[in-house]
């Protein structure tokens, strides 16, 4: 039996908008906050195309839509840091994904380390990235960073985020 690829078939079946945001729902994330500096001003946002990459060289990616905020300025900083979001952490989520670029930081305790991203004291894990790789990806950029420094705070849950939503890790 000849079997063709899709590349291959004149009529490629299409996946709309709908279909896609529905099925990728079924797929639940952890929630991070990337924070970069845009000049002398912390920039962030919320995130949750993130996954490990590899482990030697210790590699991450996450996929920045070319319209974010942060996207400039982890181009031009060259460093990123990642906050793995706890369960208590949808209040934060949230104002990085809504607020005003300007009052992302407001009132929170941040700061950078040696040529470090802006790291907001609280997260379970901080890891500090240096921009090893871009892709671009439609909409997106796939930016790879290599981990150049783990910080540690309290252990917790992690933050889920599942068809829309922020629902609780089941426990096993
Ligand atoms: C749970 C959640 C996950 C998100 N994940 C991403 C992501 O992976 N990549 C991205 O570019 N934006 C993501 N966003 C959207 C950005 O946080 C938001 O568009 C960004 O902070 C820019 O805000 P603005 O468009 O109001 O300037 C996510 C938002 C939420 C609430």
């Amino acid at each position: 039996m000849a079997v063709s690829g899709p590349a291959d078939t004149v009529d490629t079946p299409q996946v709309s908008s709908e279909e896609w945001r529905d099925a990728m729902g079924q797929f639940p994330s952890g929630v991070t906050v990337v924070t970069s500096w845009d000049g002398e001003d912390a920039v962030g946002s919320t995130v949750s195309s993130f996954c490990s990459v590899a482990l030697e060289p210790p590699l991450l990616l996450v996929c920045i839509n070319k319209e974010n905020p942060l996207s400039a300025p982890v181009a031009k900083a060259g460093v990123f840091g990642v906050h793995i979001l706890a369960e208590t952490g949808g209040d934060l989520a949230m104002r990085f994904a809504t607020a005003p670029d300007e009052e992302r930081f407001e009132d929170l305790d941040y700061g950078g380390l040696e040529g470090g991203a802006p790291h907001i004291a609280g997260a379970p894990v901080f890891i500090d990235c240096i921009v090893e790789n871009r892709h671009a990806a439609g909409t997106h950029d796939i930016i790879i960073g290599r981990g150049v420094r783990i910080l540690k705070g309290d252990e917790a849950s992690p933050l889920v985020y599942y068809r829309g939503g922020f629902i609780k890790a089941a426990a096993s």
